[in-house]
């Protein structure tokens, strides 16, 4: 999609030409022009029944002049003169669900008329720009006929003036495109092999480097707790590494690292059969980073990001890890997995220690780790841990800014010995009580020798029923995380 910049009408040319109309008081100023150029129809119509302004409420006019385009959307916003973010989000996803089957190449959104509570006009553009683009996704590949969903929008004009705010929009949107597509693909196409793949496409697309360490490499390195997840699957484990340098040679890095556990039967640990077919997200924190280092690879900021992802599938067989099996981890720590489907932690292990040797500056790792964070938090919020409370708080920021919530969760060490085994180190599980936490505070066994953060994103990572799809998130709050860091 190509995106553009414009100050004012009339000094735009369109197909499709979008203003809001908000229900009560003044027409925002390029909503009054149209108006001024329609002999006052869209203020006459305010007054009937048919289209009075309300939130998300949408009226398509065909050509209300020939002087600006063939036709105009009218877009409500309510009486309120600033939308929540939440609400924001709804009118914009009504403007791009009303735009995306029309047959218009070039569609110019007058945006200044959608103001938004406590947001600057760069911050509004960047949503704008973010969320258009997200309304226009579709999932292709798969359909007979797909074809027919692709949107015939080719080029989207937003009105301002910042430049940087709309590429950081247009890129998160590239990312989170990219993070859904990898989500939504079956568990038979989207293996640990296929992750690597697509690492190695975006090394081509880029400049960055990618190293991918396959299960004999591992095995040398002593990372048995990750490979003890594979061991029942037809398909290879991997450890994905991509570097981004945009900074100084030798800088440490940030990095990223996903779970990417490409399907989650459980294991021997098998889980019931409802919707476990959703299991196919089980890598949405692999796909979040994957679309972070897209969107950082489009914006290119000055700074080193490395991404790391673990990538296994959750099988059982003959050949699985039982419940009660002991293994080691890369540190020497020794783990009873006393639940094959609490799998996620057990990767994520091992690829922490190994991160130790970037010396990072800030570890954050993204996983749909526990149902217990669904419970907590459901799809609103991710939920965040953190050992480190400056990480902490630039995490919220980027949360804030980009309208990809969080919400920090405790650590506190009363928590930890929920983990004590009789027989090793350390239990994968921690008994009924705060299942989130208790993940959380597995990981942070292997987190004391830098700053980190967990996200789990179990609640936030897709939605289900009838609209069944992943979501994105959180590639705009990470892209702005890391943004913050250039
Ligand atoms: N991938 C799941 C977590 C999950 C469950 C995400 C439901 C989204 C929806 C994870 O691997 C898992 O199975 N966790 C177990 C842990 C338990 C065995 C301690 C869970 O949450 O039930
Ligand atoms: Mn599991
Ligand atoms: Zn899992």
């Amino acid at each position: 999609m190509n995106m553009a910049l414009f100050d004012r009408l009339p000094n735009v040319e369109a197909d499709l030409l979008v203003v809001f109309v908000p229900s009560e008081g003044d027409l925002p100023e390029s909503t009054a022009w149209v108006d001024e150029n329609a002999a006052g129809h869209i203020s006459q119509l305010r007054e009937t029944s048919v289209f009075k302004g309300g939130v998300a409420q949408t009226l398509l006019l065909p050509s209300l002049s020939q002087d600006f385009a063939q036709a105009v959307l009218l877009v409500g916003v309510g009486k309120s003169d600033a939308l929540s973010d939440m609400q924001s989000r709804k009118v914009v996803a009504a403007v791009a669900a009303q735009i995306k089957g029309l047959p218009f190449a070039k569609v110019a959104v007058a945006s200044q008329g959608l103001v938004m509570k406590d947001r600057s006009e760069s911050e509004v553009i960047a949503l704008v720009a973010q969320w258009l683009n997200e309304g226009f996704y579709s999932f292709i590949g798969f359909k007979q006929d797909d074809a027919e969903k692709a949107t015939k929008v080719e080029t989207l004009l937003l009105q301002g003036s910042d430049e940087s705010a709309l590429a950081i929009g247009k890129a998160t949107a590239s990312g989170s495109a990219f993070a859904r597509q990898l989500g939504n693909l079956p568990g038979n196409v989207c293996t640990p092999s296929y992750l690597a793949s697509k690492a190695q496409q975006l090394a081509e697309d880029f400049s960055i480097e990618v190293e991918l360490l396959d299960e004999t490499k591992m095995d040398e390195l002593g990372m048995h707790c990750l490979l003890s997840v594979g061991r029942g699957s037809d398909q290879p484990s991997y450890l994905i590494v991509m570097h981004y340098r945009g900074g100084e040679e030798g800088d440490a890095p940030h990095v990223l690292l996903g779970k990417g556990i490409t399907f989650d039967t459980g294991g021997i640990s098998l889980k019931p059969g409802p919707k476990m077919d959703e299991m196919k997200y089980d890598m949405c924190g692999a796909a979040s980073v994957f679309g972070t280092m897209k969107a950082i690879c489009e914006l290119k900021p000055k700074m080193n990001f490395t991404a790391v992802i673990a990538a296994a599938e959750n099988m059982p067989s003959g050949h699985a890890t039982k419940p009660g099996d002991i293994v080691k981890t890369m540190s020497g720590k020794t783990v009873e997995i006393l639940n094959t489907d609490a799998e996620g932690r057990l990767v994520l292990c091992d690829a922490l220690s190994y991160i130790e040797r970037f010396e990072p500056k800030s570890v954050v790792d993204i996983a749909t780790l526990t149902g217990a964070c669904v419970v907590a938090l459901g799809s609103v919020n991710s939920g965040m841990y953190a050992n480190n409370d400056t990480l902490a708080a630039e995490l919220k920021t980027a949360g804030k800014v980009s309208a990809d919530k969080l919400w920090q969760m405790p650590l506190d060490e009363e928590y930890q010995q929920q983990l004590d085994s009789n027989f090793a180190d350390i239990a994968n599980i921690g008994g009924p009580e705060a299942g989130s936490v208790t993940a959380a505070c597995f990981l942070s066994r292997f987190t004391e020798s830098y700053p980190w953060a967990h996200l789990d994103i179990a609640g936030t990572a897709w939605s289900g029923g009838a609209n069944k799809g992943a979501s994105g998130r959180p590639v705009a709050l990470l892209t702005r995380y890391l943004l913050s860091k250039a």
